[in-house]
Parts: C-alpha cells; sequence; structure tokens
C-alpha cells in the first residue's frame, strides 16, 4: 500500500454528502481515489465537489481497482452485502454503513468474509462518536453507574408522511425505523450495558401510503429487553412525533441508570451529560472533558463548526487509522452482526407476539 489509503465510495447520495466528503477531509492518511453510484447524474454532481474523475455505475468495476484499498459502502441497505462481499473478494477494506445487511445470515456473511480476506472492517454506529456518549462509555468502564439497573432510549421525530424512497420498501431496506434510527440505539446498549439477552417487541405502520407509493415498513419501534446481566432497557423510536423535527435538534435521548450514578446524553447537546449521582437531589449538566471532544490523534479542531455534525467526521479518521495501524475498527462488523441479531429478534417478536432470546438465533 502507498502511503495514503486510496478510499473509494459507493453510493454518493446524501449520508456520503453529509458525512463521508467532509469527514475524509480530516483524514491526512487517506485519499479519495474513486467513486461509483448507479446513478449517473449523482456520480457527475459527486465528481465535480471532489474532483475525482475515476468514475463508474458499477461497484464490481471499482473494486478491481489497483487503486482502490479501502471502500465505504453507502448504498440502500440491499446492497451492502453483494457490496461487502466483493470488497472482501478483491482485498480492500470496508467501512459499511448501517444496518449492515438485510437479516442476521448476511451480516454473518460479511463478518465472516471480512475476517477471512483480513481486511479492516467497520460499521458505521455513528452516534457512538458523539462525545456525551463516548464520555459516557468510559464512566461506565470505570464502573460510575455500580450495578446496571436500566437503559433507556427515545428517538423522536417528525418525518410526517413524506416520500422516503427506498427507506418505505421492504424489499430494499428490509426494515424501517428499526434499521433507519434504532439500530444506532441498539448498538448504544450493546456498548454501555453488554448484551441483551431477551425482549419483546412492537412495530406499527401509521403511513401505508407516501408519495402515492405503498410504505411497507413500520413508523414506530417499541422493545422492553433484558440484557445478561439482568439490566432492563426500554427503547423506543418513530418518524410520526408530529411537532419534534428532523435531525440532531430532534428528540435523541439515551438514559443509563444503575445503583450508584445516572447518565443522560442527548444528540442535541453532544458536549454535555447530564449526571446523577446517588444520595443528590437531582441531575446535574456537565461539560465533557476535553479528550472525549474528538478521537485521538484526529486533527479536527472540536471547537470549530457545528457540534451537532462535526464528531461525524471522527468516523472516517478511525476507519483509516484503523487500516494503517493494522488493528481492528471500533465498531466492527462484529459489532454491526450484534445490532443484526437483535434487529431479527424484533421482527421476530413483533410477527410472533412472544418475547424472543437472542442466543436462539
Ligand atoms: N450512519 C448514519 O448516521 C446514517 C445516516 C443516514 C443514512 N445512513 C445509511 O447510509 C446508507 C445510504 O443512505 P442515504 O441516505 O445516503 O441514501 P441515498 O438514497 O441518499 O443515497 C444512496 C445512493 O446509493 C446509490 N445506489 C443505489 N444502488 C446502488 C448500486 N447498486 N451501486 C452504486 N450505487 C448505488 C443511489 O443512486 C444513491 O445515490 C443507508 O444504508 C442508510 O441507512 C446512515
Amino acid at each position: 500500500m502507498a502511503d495514503k489509503v486510496g478510499v473509494a465510495l459507493i453510493g454518493c447520495g446524501g449520508i456520503v454528502i453529509q458525512n463521508h466528503f467532509p469527514g475524509l477531509k480530516y483524514c491526512p492518511g487517506a485519499e479519495l481515489v474513486a467513486l461509483c453510484d448507479s446513478n449517473p447524474e449523482v456520480l457527475e454532481k459527486a465528481s465535480k465537489e471532489t474532483g475525482v474523475s475515476r468514475t463508474t455505475t458499477s461497484y464490481e468495476e471499482l473494486l478491481a481497482m489497483d487503486e482502490v484499498d479501502a471502500v465505504i459502502i453507502a448504498t440502500p441497505n440491499f446492497v451492502h452485502a453483494p457490496c461487502a462481499l466483493e470488497a472482501a473478494r478483491q482485498g480492500k477494506h470496508i467501512l459499511c454503513e448501517k444496518p449492515i445487511s438485510m437479516d442476521l445470515p448476511e451480516a454473518r456473511l460479511m463478518l465472516e468474509a471480512a475476517e477471512k480476506a483480513n481486511v479492516r472492517h467497520m460499521t458505521a454506529f455513528t452516534y457512538r462518536f458523539v462525545p456525551g456518549m463516548r464520555y459516557m462509555a468510559y464512566l461506565v468502564q470505570q464502573g460510575f453507574i455500580g450495578q446496571p439497573f436500566h437503559f433507556r432510549c427515545r428517538r423522536q421525530q417528525d418525518w410526517g408522511d413524506r416520500f422516503l424512497g427506498w427507506r418505505q420498501k421492504k424489499k430494499l431496506a428490509a426494515t424501517g425505523e428499526i434499521g433507519d434510527m434504532l439500530s444506532h440505539r441498539i448498538d448504544f446498549a450493546h456498548l454501555l450495558m453488554g448484551p441483551i439477552r431477551e425482549l419483546v417487541a412492537d412495530l406499527r405502520i401509521f403511513h401505508e401510503t407516501r408519495g402515492g407509493e405503498v410504505s411497507d415498513l413500520e413508523d414506530w419501534v417499541g422493545v422492553i429487553a433484558s440484557f445478561d446481566s439482568n439490566a432492563t432497557g426500554m427503547l423506543e423510536s418513530t418518524k410520526v412525533a408530529t411537532g419534534r423535527g428532523e435531525g440532531g435538534m430532534s428528540e435523541d435521548l439515551c438514559e443509563i441508570a444503575g445503583s450508584e450514578g445516572t447518565l443522560i446524553y442527548r444528540l442535541g447537546n453532544p458536549n454535555h451529560v447530564l449526571v446523577g449521582r446517588r444520595g443528590s437531589s437531582g441531575l446535574v449538566e456537565e461539560p465533557v472533558p476535553n479528550e472525549f471532544l474528538k478521537v485521538p490523534n484526529s486533527p479536527r479542531d472540536p471547537a470549530e463548526g457545528d457540534p451537532v455534525q462535526v464528531f461525524r467526521y471522527d468516523q472516517d479518521f478511525e476507519f483509516i487509522e484503523a487500516i494503517q495501524q493494522g488493528r481492528s475498527c471500533t465498531p466492527s462488523f462484529e459489532d454491526g452482526v450484534r445490532v443484526a441479531a437483535v434487529i431479527d429478534a424484533i421482527l421476530k417478536s413483533a410477527e410472533t407476539r412472544q418475547w424472543v432470546r437472542i442466543g436462539d438465533l
């Protein structure tokens, strides 16, 4: 490999413009060398924006290019596994958007293929990089909450009844609100509380058509979970919380409580956490210490830009640094597989109206 990691993008739509084009600019070890999108207009726009002239509408062609060492897969969900399996076959390192696959068996195949090819693999659980979440994970590791009792997350957005493109089609996305939003929060649960043992879940479609087309995926998901540690979990995520707005400033809360303390993260206030200590009369807002405002070694100045946006750029830095250092990425495909198992359990529980044990899948 040359001094710089040659990076290519498969899919140049919304998330690439929001996270990866700017994120790669903060990776001195990376050079964007090629672009792929099945839509020629999107591809041309991306080429103009980045100045990258090596473009193709075929991911197979892109993955056969010698100058491509690593690939970021940012297509609709149904294309993730075919791209990742081909990337592993071609010996390319892989950062794949979430949810990594359409189901658990596909996610397992992706992990196996990447491990066998000895390439770095990463799942884009972007919100692990929020300073407040990084600090909470550190405090939990230090034993701050003591014996864990509760995990609670709430993601409430107002997407109304608007057209969602591939996101509203089961055969292209597999799930709706679960894969879109809850997948990140399931990852928080694993990060902060350890494995989920079993769960019971319910789903609801409120808009059966969007933009005049069938929408056959859930707008709302609710889950009650038990962790291996015996802690409880309450997870809820919705697209139809009218008047809540959308994006980073709409409600995204993650709260954990244990015998010694409580910690609360809110995406809209990413550089602070709310802290409760045993014996105190209420919660106190505390700033996240400087060392958690970005990943170590990143050249990014955490004081620059909108705090609700800029932490997202650290994800690409982690991917490139892991490649250069020959170490595993965090979060990896293993984390993606763990979340895929919970997603399959949610679907099974909602269908059968029963509790489902994750280990049985
Ligand atoms: N990590 C996050 O916070 C986050 C946020 C948003 C979206 N996502 C994920 O990113 C992925 C993409 O979402 P998006 O919002 O950018 O979607 P999008 O529709 O805006 O962009 C997807 C792009 O992929 C292209 N594409 C489709 N099939 C292709 C193929 N076979 N080969 C090459 N290109 C192909 C489309 O033309 C489109 O330009 C999804 O998996 C989504 O869940 C992650």
